[in-house]
């Protein structure tokens, strides 16, 4: 299962798929996933800030080693995402395979 080669573009050297994801997600093209999610283990608090009412609010990366695929691609493929905090990614299908088989090695 892990020796699965993909050829990178910039270079001819192969690495392992689970290289890969690693690879990606640090650099999805785009902020990191690391960036928020840290090493998608648990929750992680990427900001806090007041409400109008002066009440302590805030933004919280959730898990994301614990989430199907079919829910995983469609985050990674929707145009907004709820909190709006999550930026929008452009990842081939391969990719995204490479980045899920990732996560799921957190566990
Ligand atoms: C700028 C911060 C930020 C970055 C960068 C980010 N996320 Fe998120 N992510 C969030 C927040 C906040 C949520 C929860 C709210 C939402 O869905 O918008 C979330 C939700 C998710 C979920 C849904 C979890 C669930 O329980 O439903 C998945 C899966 C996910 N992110 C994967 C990723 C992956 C993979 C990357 C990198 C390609 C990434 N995220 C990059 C902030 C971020």
């Amino acid at each position: 299962m892990t020796n699965i080669l993909y050829a990178t573009q910039d270079d001819n050297s192969f690495i392992t798929k689970f290289e890969y994801g690693a690879m990606l997600y640090e650099n999805p093209r785009g902020i990191g996933c690391n960036k928020c999610h840290g090493n998608g283990k648990k929750e992680v608090i990427i900001a806090k800030y007041r409400n109008k009412k002066g009440a302590l609010k805030y933004i919280k990366a959730p898990p994301i080693n614990n989430v199907n695929f079919k829910d995983f691609k469609s985050k990674l493929r929707a145009d907004k995402t709820e909190s709006l905090v999550m930026p929008t990614y452009f990842l081939t299908d391969e990719e995204l395979e490479s980045l899920y088989f990732y996560i799921q090695k957190l566990k």
